[in-house]
């Protein structure tokens, strides 16, 4: 079934096609019936992005582009507005809740904030034994040994000290580690990690980031990987996708990306990274101007206020995603320019 479904999709693991979610803007009753309409957020507005098996994917743009909506309909958390969601040649809009319920074990998050996700009342490990137990309950013998295993991998030693700790006891960065064992306990084929090292100290990030790399490998996943910060997503991510205002921006391996960037909004991201060596230091501040908002998006490119190279037709003409070096993929009318 596995490898009919490999050769179907032609290796893609997780396909995002086309889509959208609109979220309705909560308005007064006077508002709404003087208005006469519903206004929407347009969170996700036609995105398609073909995830490998086994690719680490990252998705990275500022605050309130999207990505956390795009996160949580790649798992079913969120129901689309329109388009489809296929994890392993599965449409998610498809399945009952019940069905999704088990195909969940497959599909894991590891969110940003560790403290928010962890129960203070319960111990860490009963926290991460819970998976378990709602899929795995035949095995119910073997789960106190499952989760000293897995705290081992995760890098919590000697696992017993931890094992009857609370969220409390320890710090964010091992929070962070349970958090990762949470997820992974279950054996899932994908992880979203939606910004999991955006709360975690600097002098720890790389640990969690390294730790993150070599439970890919170990465990066979396959990651989305959510950030605003394009240094961890190199870190990281194989390929990645910048996102705008609920839209992509450009496509590409990170290594593309990253040495020819060709969307002037990747290329302002990128300017903004901070640099570790304070004598090179040359981040600059984003480029003028707020995020618009999603609800009245721009016409025409949604960057064109804030781009520096805007031109008059950037206002009317809406740019298409365009493939300009293989695998190399932008929206912009103006991505030559930077070739
Ligand atoms: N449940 C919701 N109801 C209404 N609007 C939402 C909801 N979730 C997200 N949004 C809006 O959708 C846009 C994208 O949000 P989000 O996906 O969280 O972006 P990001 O993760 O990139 O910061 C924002 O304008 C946000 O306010
Ligand atoms: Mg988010």
């Amino acid at each position: 079934m596995k490898a009919d479904n490999k050769r179907n999709n032609n290796g893609i693991f997780l396909k995002l096609e086309n889509i959208k979610k609109y979220f309705p803007v909560q308005k007064s009753l006077i508002d709404q019936i003087f208005a006469g309409k519903i206004d929407y957020v347009r969170a996700v507005d036609d995105v398609t992005i073909h995830i490998k098996r086994g690719e680490a994917f990252g998705l990275a743009g500022e605050s309130g582009s999207g990505k956390t909506t795009i996160g949580r309909l790649a798992i079913g958390l969120e129901t689309l507005t329109e388009g489809t969601v296929i994890f392993d040649g599965i449409d998610l809009g498809k399945l009952t809740a019940e069905e999704l319920r088990k195909l969940r074990r497959r599909m894991q998050v590891i969110f940003q904030d560790p403290m928010a996700s962890l129960n203070p009342r319960m111990s860490l490990g009963d926290a991460v034994m819970q998976g378990l137990k709602i899929h795995y309950p035949e095995k119910s013998a073997e789960h106190r040994d499952m989760v000293l295993t897995l705290f081992e991998k995760v890098g919590l030693t000697p696992p017993l000290f931890y094992y009857n700790k609370y969220p409390h006891q320890i710090s964010g960065g091992q929070r962070q580690r349970i958090v990762i064992a949470r997820a992974l306990i279950t054996r899932p084929d994908l992880v979203l990690a939606d910004e999991p090292v955006a709360m975690a100290d600097v002098s720890v990030r790389a640990l969690l980031l390294d730790l993150m790399v070599q439970l890919k490998k170990e465990f066979d996943l396959t990651y989305l990987y959510i950030t605003h910060d394009l240094a961890t997503a190199k870190y990281i991510c194989d390929r990645i996708g910048i996102l705008y205002l609920g839209k992509l921006a450009e496509i590409g391996t990170v290594q593309e990306v990253y040495q020819h960037p060709m969307h002037p909004y990747t290329k302002a991201l990128l300017a903004a990274v901070p640099v570790q060596d304070p004598k090179k230091r040359r981040t600059e501040p984003m480029p003028k101007g707020e995020i618009p908002n999603s609800i009245n998006p721009p016409s025409g490119c949604r960057f064109h206020p804030r781009c520096p190279i805007a031109k008059k037709d950037c206002a009317k003409k809406e740019p298409i995603l365009r493939e300009i070096l293989p695998g190399h993929i932008v929206a912009c009318h103006y991505a030559e320019t930077n070739l």
